[in-house]
Parts: structure tokens; sequence; C-alpha cells
């Protein structure tokens, strides 16, 4: 499973990039706008640092407002990924992008079937929200099993795309059921590599090899 920040923040970018195991960024309309940039400049930007997919999302609502958007979108980067809302104008909008070669992530989907119809439409990634739906007492990463193998079993190939990740409990989760990628806040990805056991491991480490380098005259 390839891992994705899914954040609009640069400097968060290049942080975890240079970790070596960042895969692809995911931005939304309230993660560009919480940034205060302009939209195309800080997508390129993003672009040039990740070597890997960048989804930046159609703010239109109408089919073709979306495709005009995304006939956009997709010349600002080699690597830039459209992504489309899961309405029936998105996915009319999917179809007519992936039609014409453009990689398109549908986003805010929350059932199997609405995963289905993205597919059927030709959507590269597809984004189950987990978080959002524990939010309302439903099982998110039960939604990212079912759509890993109902994919599978229908041969599509549409890539699942764990979205809305909140714990490092949900990317085990989405890892464990075969998702391709999740992507996740920077807060998250940072917890990912913390372990009180590895800190303490690694103090004791250092306290012995201090005590063991000492000069003589302070081991007597
Ligand atoms: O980018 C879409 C998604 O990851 C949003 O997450 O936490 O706002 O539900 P959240």
């Amino acid at each position: 499973m390839q891992l994705f920040l899914d954040t609009a923040n640069v400097d968060e970018i290049k942080e975890i990039n240079a970790w070596g195991v960042l895969s692809g960024v995911t931005t939304n309309p309230s993660l560009v706008v919480k940034e205060g940039k302009d939209f195309k400049k800080v997508v390129k930007e993003i672009c040039s640092i990740v070597d890997g997919p960048v989804s930046a999302e159609v703010t239109d609502e109408d089919v073709e407002g979306m495709v005009r958007q995304g006939l956009d979108i997709a010349t600002w980067a080699e690597n830039v990924v459209v992504k489309c809302p899961l309405t029936a104008n998105g996915l009319s909008a999917t179809s007519q992008l992936s039609k014409k070669g453009i990689k398109v992530n549908v986003t805010l989907c929350f059932s199997a079937n609405q995963a289905l119809l993205a597919a059927r439409a030709g959507a590269y990634f597809i984004s189950p929200f987990v978080g959002r739906l524990d939010d309302i007492n439903q099982d998110g990463s039960a939604l990212v099993a079912e759509i890993v193998e109902m994919y599978h079993m229908q041969g599509l190939e549409t890539q699942v795309l764990a979205a809305s990740i909140r714990t490092p409990v949900h990317v085990t989760q989405a890892a464990l059921a075969g998702a391709d990628v999740a992507t996740m806040p920077y807060k998250v990805f940072k917890q990912l590599v913390k372990h009180p056991l590895t800190d303490a491991g690694m103090a004791l480490f250092a306290a012995d090899w201090a005590k063991a380098n000492q000069p003589v005259s302070a081991k007597k």
C-alpha cells in the first residue's frame, strides 16, 4: 500500500518526502483554502516536489464546468490527478475526462455502489472516506475492505485510495484490507513512526554508549 499525504502545506510535504516513503499527495478545496495561496501555484509547486500523483479537485458542480476545470488542471503538471466528486455530474465528468486519458480520483465515496459507479466511469482512484463514516457511527474501514473485495471479484482496475484517515489504526486497517493507497494528514504520518519503546531503546543505547566511551579518569 502506498502512503500519500493529505495536505496542501508545502513544508509538511517537504519534511515527509525526505523520509523517502512518500508516494503522492491529495488535496481538497478546504486544504487549499487553509494555506491561503493561489490554487494553481500551490498545486504546481507540490507536483514539482513529489515524485507521484498529486490530486487537485474541481470546484464547479455542473458537468461542463467540471470537465473544463479538469482539462485545465490536467495541463498543470505531468503527475497531476483531477479529483471529481461522487455525484451524477461528477460521474459524467469522470467518464469524459478518463476517455481523454486523464487520471481521475473520484472523491466523497461512502458506499460500495458508489465505488462501483466510479469504476464503471473509468476512475483511476476511488476515495472512500473512512473517518467521516466513523463519525456517523458506520465502519469506514469495513467499506474499504468491501470495495477492495468487490473490485477484485469484478476485475475492476480502479485503485482504492483510503481517505479521511484520522488515526494510525485506520492506516493499518486499510493496509490489511488490501487498499492500494492510504492518504493521511501530516499528524497521522508523524504518528506512524513513533513508538515509546523505540524512544526508550534509543535512550538506553545512547546512555550505555556514552558510559563505555567516557574518558578512563571518569570511569574510576
Ligand atoms: O481529502 C479528503 C479527505 O481525506 C478529508 O478528510 O478528515 O476532512 O474527513 P477529513
